[in-house]
């Protein structure tokens, strides 16, 4: 199968030119001005924007949390991530306490295999670490492909460590070239306010918002970058929402340090007043909960300036039944909302067209710099020669508008509901073959691959 893609807008993190793009089998075979090769299909995309597909690294797909089950699974989501150009997620594997890494992995190739339609990887969430622990972290880089590794400073009885295991397992991955990533908010600190707000009463989705307070997450950002400084480790912090936890990381540099930081398109276009509306506020119950218009000004300058490198969604969609398993308790909420689907849109319409963000900087933060951080470039991430032709096809002047009522993830409501967006993912390629065409998807599931990682390549 050959595709030849005609007088398209070429954007990668660098370079913004007019040439064809010529694609054989999984791979872009040639790039330059009036190619003329014959292809079995041939697409114009004079007028359209052709970017890298987008890249996901924060996806919770199928998994356990709270009582019940975050609602798309690989089918359903990685084909809404396709409908909206990204064409690569990596999901978290969870660590039962108690239990080993490699059996969690089982779990999670169940999950996936034969049901992903994009491709996607596995960040390693360590829930418990010892020594058995921090050898099967070696088997993971060496021989899986797994080598970003995923630590929870909340959600304590669960998910956290302590900072004596975060210490050791920064360590172990510092000496096999791996990474360790964060939820940064400090635990102790949010479940002391939790047990407060229940004990007076106070039991609305507003109170969620309430018991996370920026000083919870600057805290334990400031506190990862410190470990991490001791370890010499590279570092991530994924999903950040706040100025004061961007200037933590901001500190850090001023002793030459390098921290990677993630942010998500919620906490780009959306804030804390959205959990005034009753329980309806629940639709937006995350954690680290939706911030001030500060923040918002923070996150976005903090892109420019390279401090935040990439943005993500922490897709972890709940249908509305299992929202309302909060109605009354908000700690009973589960944590999390749809987004895989809207990101390449979202930070079109508001990044781009609203002159915050490059072109370049789009594609930087949607693909490029993921694909860098997390050990897949070029393979992934950007338009070159011998990658991975995983292509977006952008009509970047239609209108469109999100609804429950067209999105394609497995969810009952939007949390952008009749947002107006300008900028549509119209064709999308994955390793070749057309994925998205006129808004139907033509792979099956079972085609999305497991992509093995290596070291990071972006400079530390
Ligand atoms: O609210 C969230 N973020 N849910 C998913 C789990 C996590 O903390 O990323
Ligand atoms: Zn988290
Ligand atoms: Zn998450």
């Amino acid at each position: 199968m050959s595709v030849l893609i005609k007088n398209g807008r070429i954007i990668t993190a660098a370079s913004d030119y007019i040439a064809d793009l010529y694609i054989v089998g999984e791979k872009i075979e040639a790039i330059g001005k009036d190619l003329q090769y014959k292809a079995d299909k041939v697409i114009d995309a004079s007028g359209k924007l052709v970017f890298p597909g987008g890249i996901d690294p924060h996806v919770h797909l199928d998994m356990p949390f709270m009582g019940t089950y975050s609602s798309d699974d690989y089918e359903t989501g990685t084909r809404a991530a396709l409908h909206g150009g990204t064409t690569m997620v990596i999901d978290f594997i969870l660590q039962t306490q108690g239990d080993t890494l490699h059996n969690a992995l089982k779990t999670w190739q169940q999950k996936s295999k034969g049901k992903a339609i994009g491709d996607y990887s596995y960040h390693m969430a360590v829930t418990d670490f010892n020594d058995n622990t921090a050898k099967e972290v070696v088997q993971l880089i060496d021989e899986e492909g797994i080598t970003s590794f995923k630590t929870f400073m909340a959600y304590k009885g669960a998910l956290m460590i302590d900072d004596g295991q975060m210490v050791q397992l920064m360590k172990v991955v510092k000496k096999h070239g791996g990474l360790v990533t964060v939820h940064a908010t400090n635990g102790d600190m949010i479940d002391s306010l939790v047990a407060k707000h229940r004990a007076e009463g106070k039991l609305s989705p507003l109170y969620h918002y309430l018991s996370q307070p920026e000083v919870t997450e600057a805290e334990a950002s400031g506190r990862f970058t410190d470990m991490l400084n001791y370890t010499e480790c590279p570092g991530y912090i994924v999903h950040m929402t706040c100025e004061g936890a961007l200037n933590a990381v901001r500190r850090a540099t001023f002793r030459n340090q390098k921290v990677f930081v993630e942010t998500c398109s919620q906490y780009l276009t959306l804030d804390a007043s959205l959990y005034e509306k009753d329980f309806e506020g629940a639709k937006w119950v995350m954690s680290p909960p939706l911030r001030e218009k500060k923040d918002q000004t923070a996150l976005w300058s903090g892109i420019n300036q390279g401090l935040i490198q990439v943005v993500g969604t922490d897709h972890c969609p709940f249908k509305w039944d299992q929202k309302k398993m909060g109605q009354g308790d908000f700690s009973k909420i589960p944590n999390g909302h749809p987004a895989i689907e809207h990101r390449m849109e979202l930070m079109y319409t508001e990044g781009v067209r609203s002159g915050k963000i490059s072109l370049n900087k789009y594609v930087e933060i949607t693909s490029t710099n993921a694909a860098k951080i997390f050990g897949m470039y070029p393979r992934k991430g950007g338009i070159a020669i011998g990658s991975d032709a995983d292509i977006v096809i952008f009509d970047p002047n239609k209108k469109h508008q999100i609804s429950v009522k067209t999105h394609h993830m497995n969810v009952d409501y939007s949390a952008y509901e009749g947002w107006e967006l300008t900028g549509k993912c119209e064709t999308i390629l994955l390793r070749g073959k057309v994925a998205i065409e006129n808004g139907d998807c033509h792979l099956e599931p079972g085609f999305g691959q497991f992509i093995a990682r290596g070291k990071t390549s972006l400079t530390i």
